[in-house]
């Protein structure tokens, strides 16, 4: 392991040489005292860094291929439990949250080791080196980029999604290269009170100055989970103070992330609206035929992809039977599309095991009342454990595929 420059032991305890000075090193860097900088409190924090980013990739992985399933995935998607999508993008945006605040504390306990000297010593430090650079520019910017895109705020040039995902890849294969790179100081230090199998001396165990710090970052990862969870975890809504969204405002009592006007769609684009419905035996409907069909009610969550998430009841017609009027064979894919001008989900793609889902809605009513135009009145697309992105509001077309 190196050690990070600081005082000597001698100059700790207060002796100094009489023979030799010590060398100044070009960039003094900070004396880190104290046992908080330690392999130890780098292993104890690690650990749920470590736990948090594996929860962030794992349930991102889940909302990726919800949104983009392979080839092979097609039509294979799970609809049921109908609130699964509502808990994993609730774990991934409260945990990414809670990492924030791990991160910090683990860049904290080891910063000193970046001011190892000499800072390069070999081929074989250097690319450790620049592994650890790779890890720490990739774990912030994926937790920083994260947020800001909660708080729907896009300060730069790149697509946030497709650039979110690959750089998570990037901080997975970082994560476990430097957990290989480490294994011997994780192994020694796993445990509060050995090294190994063998026990530590008494001022090499946890002390009240590592507990202080391990007990504060709890502290810290509790405060900011209970005052943001509550935007998908509805037992917590009323604490619900620091997360850009709350589950009961909005609309009727739902939140919104695009609006009517913001998608282009007013008043004069949905008067003579009609729902075009392709297939073999095309059709078009009003709205007042469609409300004439037999109306389904069903209980579903609204689970945005930002992680707010909220359960409603909603009335409508059944996909199911839409597409069957049409003449579409059993198993058929639907493509969907909106009223709306422009944006990356004008166009949805729905697969057979939602077209065949008896949850999954043209819905018209929203907890009783006729769709808010935010809400996507004139009809709007509501169907068991898919991202919010998916439920397609202001509809204008079903295409059979
Ligand atoms: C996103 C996740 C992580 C980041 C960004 C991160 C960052 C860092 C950095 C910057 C260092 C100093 C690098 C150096 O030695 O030159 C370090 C050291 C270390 N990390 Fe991590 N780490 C992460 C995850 C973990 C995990 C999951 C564990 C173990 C459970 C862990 C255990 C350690 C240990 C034992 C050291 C050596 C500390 C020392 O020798 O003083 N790290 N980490």
């Amino acid at each position: 392991m190196d050690t990070p420059p600081g005082p000597t032991p001698e100059a700790r305890a207060g002796l100094s040489s009489p023979t030799r000075a010590p060398r100044r090193p070009l960039l003094r860097p900070p004396g880190f005292a104290g046992r908080l900088h330690d392999p130890r409190t780098a292993t104890a924090v690690g650990r749920w860094l470590g736990a948090a980013f594996a929860v962030c990739f794992l349930t991102g992985l889940v909302s990726h291929f919800l949104q983009e399933p392979p080839a092979w995935a097609a039509g294979y998607l799970p609809t049921r439990p109908v609130w699964g999508y509502r808990l994993t993008q609730g774990l991934h945006v409260g945990v990414g949250i809670a990492a924030i605040v791990l991160l910090f504390v683990k860049l904290w306990a080891v910063y000193p080791r970046l001011f190892v000297w000499p800072p390069v010593r070999s081929a074989r430090h250097a690319l450790e080196r620049l592994s650890v650079a790779v890890l720490v520019t990739a774990a912030l910017f994926e937790v920083l980029t994260g947020l800001l895109n909660i708080a729907e705020w896009y300060p730069w040039p790149f697509p946030f999604v497709p650039t979110h995902y690959a750089v998570a890849w990037v901080v997975a294969g970082s994560v476990l290269l430097h957990l290989a790179l480490k294994a011997p100081e994780i192994r020694a230090h796993w445990s509060r009170g050995s090294v190994g199998t063998r026990a530590l001396p008494d001022e090499e165990r946890d002390g009240p100055d590592r507990r202080a710090l391990l007990l504060g970052m709890g502290a810290a990862v509790g405060a900011v989970t209970v005052t943001t969870v509550g935007q998908s975890f509805a037992p917590l809504a009323p604490l619900d103070l620091l997360a850009p969204r709350h589950p009961g405002h909005g609309p009727q009592g739902l939140p919104v992330n695009r609006t009517a006007a913001a998608a282009g769609v007013t008043a004069v684009t949905v008067r003579d609206w009609r729902l075009e419905v392709s297939g073999p035996r095309p059709y078009r409907l009003t709205r007042a035929e469609l409300a004439a069909w037999p109306q389904h009610r069903v209980r579903l969550p609204l689970a945005c992809v930002e992680g707010w998430s909220a359960h409603a009841e909603w009335t409508g017609v059944r996909i199911r039977e839409l597409v069957e009027r049409a003449g579409a064979p059993p198993g058929s894919a639907l493509r969907v599309v909106s009223l709306e001008a422009a944006g990356a989900y004008r166009v949805m793609e729905m697969g057979r095991e939602y077209v065949e889902d008896p949850l999954t809605l043209l819905a018209l009513r929203l907890n009783g009342e006729v769709l808010s135009a935010d809400h996507g009145y004139p009809a709007r697309i509501i169907a068991p454990n898919r991202p919010g992105v998916l439920q397609t509001k202001w509809v204008a077309r079903l295409e059979v595929r």
